[in-house]
């Protein structure tokens, strides 16, 4: 069935492949506005994924008996998928598969970054940072002697490029990004990051995790040296995420984790490492997950990625409409006429957004509520928490239309 008409998605048929949608709680139906957690899973996947162990389920990479093989060629080819998917065109070599996209930042820093850092270099990041990053290069930092710096916000919730500017030195080594904030929405100028970052022979990694699910990506337009993402954002299974990283970079750099699969030569003095990307996919890696994603990409690629990115641009912009006409919300981040994405955070005058969280819930309205892993961000905002609902390929106005009763019937129930 075609998932695309004149005015957009074919979301009836979309919603179809997702029978969690047809959950009914509290005496209502289920509209759920939390996919910048998590998105749901389509029956395609899940086949796939049960097709996977009823059929072929096998270890990879060492067995000479069929299903292994089977199981190898489904997980390799899985990597160039995403290759493809991402505008990588080293393919597989280039595509390491990890748990997450926390995993693949950390991969980076460990592997790259204690290496590599030490005292009088920086690394720079941006004040809308997840925890994913902020953290992880934080602690690096501490371990190395680095410093940490961070690019600021204009007053209307979009990256400052003059500061970046600024910021982004001789001394810089790695400038860590996020492509698309999962709080504010905006959608950063990352090529723009990309050359400031090159002009200062720094490297240039890009947070992807709510920018692969809802956008065509092309990393080498870019010119990213490296981008994460995560497969549960996008229609695939949890336990899977992706690091992307230019050949060279991924040669140059040591492995993160040591153990089975990820050697040549093994003797009782040293060792050696296999080609990439299995020299960072030590042990058993996530075979099943790596096929599903591939599966989930095919998924997407199908309705495509240009319609995927208009139907969530298209409901960010109502939603933030229809919120921004409520005297008592507040909503962070740019307008949709300055580039938003799918998501808006906000929240209802002084009700705290866990409180007005598990209100909507009686509505069988699932958002999200707290600092969303960005919690310097929240400070800069100058608010502890917000609330935050995003959106998919199967979601819809009258969706929105029913968060936003939901919300006015929390402000009954505070008044
Ligand atoms: C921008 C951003 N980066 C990183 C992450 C971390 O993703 P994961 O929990 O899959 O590692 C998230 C998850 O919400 C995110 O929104």
């Amino acid at each position: 069935m075609s998932t695309q008409d004149a005015e957009g998605l074919d979301v009836a048929a979309i919603r179809e492949d997702f029978p969690i949608l047809e959950r009914e709680f509290n005496g209502h139906d289920l509209v759920y506005l939390d996919n910048a957690a998590t998105s749901h899973t389509p029956d395609q996947v899940v086949d796939e994924i049960a097709r996977y162990y009823r059929e072929y389920n096998a270890n990879v990479h060492r067995g000479l008996h069929q299903l292994s093989q089977e199981a190898s060629i489904a997980y390799e080819d899985a990597h160039d998928r995403v290759a493809e998917f991402i505008g990588a065109s080293g393919g597989r070599e280039e595509v390491v598969f990890t748990k997450n996209t926390t995993e693949s930042m950390n991969v980076v820093a460990y592997a790259w970054g204690l290496a590599e850092l030490g005292p009088g270099d920086e690394v720079v990041l941006t004040e809308m940072e997840h925890h994913a990053a902020l953290v992880t290069w934080q602690q690096i930092c501490k371990r190395t002697g680095a410093e940490c710096k961070y690019i600021g916000l204009t007053e209307d919730g979009q990256l400052d490029m003059d500061d970046a500017r600024d910021t982004i030195t001789d001394d810089t080594q790695m400038v860590s990004a996020v492509h698309v904030s999962n709080t504010l929405g905006c959608v950063n100028p990352v090529s723009d990051l990309a050359d400031v970052a090159h002009d200062h022979d720094a490297l240039f990694f890009v947070d992807g995790a709510q920018a692969a699910p809802n956008r065509p990506v092309d990393v080498e337009a870019i010119d990213a040296d490296f981008y994460a993402f995560s497969g549960h954002k996008m229609c695939g299974p949890t336990g899977v995420g992706v690091l992307y990283g230019k050949e060279h970079l991924l040669e140059e750099m040591d492995p993160y984790l040591y153990g089975g699969m990820m050697i040549r030569k093994v003797t009782f003095e040293d060792s050696t490492w296999n080609d990439l990307p299995w020299k960072f996919e030590a042990g058993t890696p996530v075979i099943a997950q790596g096929i599903a994603l591939a599966e989930a990409i095919d998924y997407l690629d199908d309705i495509g990625m240009e319609n995927v990115k208009r139907h969530e641009e298209r409901l960010a912009e109502y939603a933030y409409d229809r919120l921004t006409a409520m005297d008592d919300v507040d909503v962070y981040g740019p307008s949709p006429e300055q580039g938003r994405t799918g998501l808006v955070s906000f929240n209802l005058g002084d009700v705290h957004a866990h409180d007005l969280s598990s209100i909507l819930n009686d509505y069988a309205v699932a958002i999200r509520a707290g600092d969303h892993c960005t919690q310097p961000l929240h400070d800069r905002l100058g608010v502890a928490a917000s609330a935050r609902a995003s959106f998919y390929i199967y979601n819809t106005e009258a969706e929105v239309d029913k968060l936003v009763e939901a919300i006015e019937g929390a402000r009954d129930l505070f008044a």
